[in-house]
């Protein structure tokens, strides 16, 4: 039931349940006010085809995959991001089917090994800072 995970923000304290939830990572991908929206000159985000793909691969086995409204850096739409244990991080300004598609390979990858890979390098140009640093 409980593994001896502290809460990362707030007072240590009892032990925290843990899920039944086999996932190992969760990939959250904004199509909300702006990311996506080609009617407001963004570029397209592939929904479509990362259901798709999740759904025939079962791959939320192994990588959540979320379909979220605004995740709230509108200004670097498009934004997605990547949750593990490790920690959080955040990809914007996404523009192109190639870095959606490499995230898909990362996912099979995960699933493939049983593992987190590393992420694709191809998301390395688009990794942002989504926090403003604390004074
Ligand atoms: S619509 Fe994607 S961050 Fe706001």
């Amino acid at each position: 039931m409980a593994n001896g995970c502290q809460p990362a923000i707030g007072r240590p304290g009892p032990p925290l349940p843990v899920t039944k939830r086999t996932a190992i990572a969760q990939v959250a991908c904004c199509v909300g006010c702006c990311c996506g929206r080609t009617d407001r000159g963004f570029p397209p985000v592939p929904v479509d085809r990362l259901k798709a793909v999740w759904k025939e691969e079962k791959l939320n086995r192994t990588v959540q995959l979320t379909i979220s409204g605004c995740l709230g850096p509108c200004d670097m739409a498009n934004v997605i991001l990547v949750m593990t244990a490790a920690g959080t991080e955040w990809f914007g300004n996404i523009d192109d089917e190639a870095t959606f598609a490499a995230v898909i390979a990362w996912a099979r990858a995960c699933q493939a090994a049983k593992a987190l890979v590393p992420l694709p390098s191809a998301l390395d140009t688009f990794r942002f800072q989504r926090f403003a640093e604390v004074a």
